[in-house]
């Protein structure tokens, strides 16, 4: 992508790849949408959320903030949450996180960046929590990583700290929070099979809302 007057040019191809064998596509998506899935990503540009799982339009929710976090007091995130559980009905939450993450990489460093410190602080907040096993890790590129993975776990469990989720799983069993990786190298996605029943024992001792009541 080189100018801005490509996008319309590419625009036009879509519309007709997408019409070629079913003319009235766009039709049907101005119905509505029922998506399986809310993506909660980072917004960096190698990070396509679509385009990595091979969905198509209607078939996802999106968030995307820089690190793909899902901070306690974050209205947007959690807007965006609320919607995608209670009135969409998503069936999966992914939290995907990616390796070669610049704002994990700026949270790792001693440099002030102004209005990004408080949004970065959720990440520093990440290591203080996993700390011994992070600082374990002497080879840098790889405590980078696992600090990827840690924070992806972290965003997992604010999203199942939420109300919505408990009430709406405690209900349904669903949606089901997944923690994925994005490795940029290889273009691969990584299920973290985090252990959300071992998750959610520390979650009903400290955050239970009650929603079971
Ligand atoms: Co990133």
């Amino acid at each position: 992508m080189e100018s801005y007057k490509e996008i319309f040019e590419n625009n036009r191809l879509w519309i007709a790849d997408k019409t070629k064998n079913d003319k009235d596509f766009f039709e049907e998506l101005s119905k509505g949408q029922n998506p399986d899935f809310l993506f909660i990503g980072c917004s960096d540009s190698r990070v396509t959320a679509e385009e990595l799982m091979g969905a198509g339009p209607g078939h996802v929710f999106v968030h995307r903030n820089i690190a793909n976090l899902v901070p306690n007091n974050d209205n947007n995130s959690a807007s965006v949450i609320e919607y995608a559980v209670k009135h969409l009905g998503v069936k999966h939450v992914i939290v995907c996180g990616h390796y070669f993450c610049g704002g994990v990489k700026a949270a790792m460093q001693s440099e002030d960046l102004g209005v990004l410190n408080p949004w970065l602080r959720n990440i520093r907040d990440v290591y203080r929590l996993h700390k011994d096993e992070l600082n374990a890790i002497t080879d840098e590129t790889h405590r980078y990583k696992r600090l990827v993975e840690l924070n992806v776990q972290e965003q997992c469990v604010n999203v199942i700290k939420m109300a919505v989720w408990q009430k709406t799983f405690l209900a349904t069993g669903y949606p089901i929070v997944h923690g994925l990786v994005f490795d940029v190298q290889s273009g691969k996605l990584i299920d973290l099979d985090i252990d959300f029943n071992k998750e959610l024992e520390f979650i009903r001792e400290i955050y239970d809302l009650g929603t079971n009541k």
